[in-house]
């Protein structure tokens, strides 16, 4: 397989490397921040790849295309990043052309979920199946579904935002506007939003305490309120903190209705699940699974395997790089 240059532009993290298959040969990572706008973004990710490439003694010329992922809505077609819920300041970004002017080698830009699903299906837990479906459960949710070898794209390359079905639609409001989304009840935002609220509502003294001796208690930008993250959650939720368990359960079963729903449309052999939040485990995953085995249908139910994600953290990385074996058809 050819070279390739990955990039991972995420809500909380960005990412770059030169791979060749799933094998990195340099990585450069950064926090995207606060200071998230194109402006700003844009130029770090152009300094990411040169020191990428730098670091893995590795010319332009010899890759044969940078692959770029990003949180939708964006379109593939066009390269043009059209205001994701989980990065707004991104809107109508032609993302490709300001790529190809900087570096002249073919570009691709895809959907974070549809890369690093891409990405299991060619090098993870998806290889040697043809219907598959990946969820990423991190700052946002998102899906990548492969259907008899290619990823479905719909019109415009939004196809696959499992991450707002619709699960509670008397709930919450999400960020992409639509009310009880998937994503407003299981992503890490969701849930460190949940416990920061009970916080706030004077519900969260044992959860803080243990936070605080766990030293994960940090006072917020705009206040002194101490705030907790969803990993803290989820480690209080195994200590058997009740309002942590409380919120995970929610997310578990929030979870389970999205997986019925995902075996009820696509009938897959695999659903893969990875992000951040996935790596909790079975504290999220077994009463998720628990509720599949209660509620669908029993073709589908028997036809399906719920794994995790086999490429862990680099998952987007080598999915972004997997777009140009995709689209320029290079076979392994
Ligand atoms: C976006 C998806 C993305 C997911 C993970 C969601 O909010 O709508 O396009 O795949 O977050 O980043
Ligand atoms: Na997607
Ligand atoms: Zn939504």
């Amino acid at each position: 397989l050819p070279l390739v240059v990955g990039v991972d532009l995420g809500g909380t993290q960005m990412r770059t490397a030169v791979l060749r298959g799933a094998t990195l040969l340099s990585r450069v990572s950064s926090l995207t921040g606060e200071q998230s706008s194109p402006d700003l973004v844009i130029p770090r990710l152009f300094q990411a790849v040169e020191q990428a490439l730098e670091e893995a003694k590795v010319s332009l010329e010899q890759i044969a295309g940078i692959g770029i992922c990003a949180p939708g809505p964006l379109n593939y077609r066009t390269g043009v990043i059209c205001a994701p819920p989980n990065l707004p300041e991104w809107d109508q970004v032609p993302m490709r052309d300001i790529f190809s002017e900087r570096f002249q080698v073919p570009i691709f830009v895809e959907n974070d979920a549809n890369a690093a699903g891409l990405g299991e299906y060619m090098f993870g837990a998806g290889r040697g199946t043809r219907h598959m479906v990946y969820l990423t459960i991190s700052t946002g949710i998102g899906g990548g579904i492969i259907t008899d070898g290619q990823i479905l794209e719909g019109t415009f390359g939004t196809a696959g935002e499992l991450g707002h079905m619709t699960i509670n639609w008397r709930g919450e409001r999400c960020n992409c506007g639509n009310i009880g989304c998937l994503e407003s009840i299981t992503s890490g935002t969701a849930i460190a939003r949940h416990a920061n609220a009970a916080i706030a509502d004077g519900q969260g003294d044992e959860l803080l305490a243990f936070a605080r001796a766990q030293g994960q208690a940090a006072p917020d930008q705009s206040s002194t309120t101490l705030r907790v993250t969803a990993r803290t959650v989820a480690e209080a939720a195994e200590a058997g903190i009740p309002l942590a368990c409380a919120i995970i359960d929610e997310a578990a079963e929030a979870l389970g209705i999205g997986l019925v729903n995902i075996l009820h449309i696509f009938n897959p052999e695999i659903v893969i699940l990875g992000g951040g939040v996935a790596q909790m485990g079975a504290r999220l995953l077994d009463p998720a699974k628990r509720l599949v085995e209660e509620r669908t249908m029993r073709v589908p139910r028997e036809a399906a395997r719920i794994v995790l994600a086999e490429l862990g953290p680099n998952v987007g990385l080598v999915g972004a790089g997997a777009l140009i074996y995709h689209y320029q058809n290079i076979e392994k």
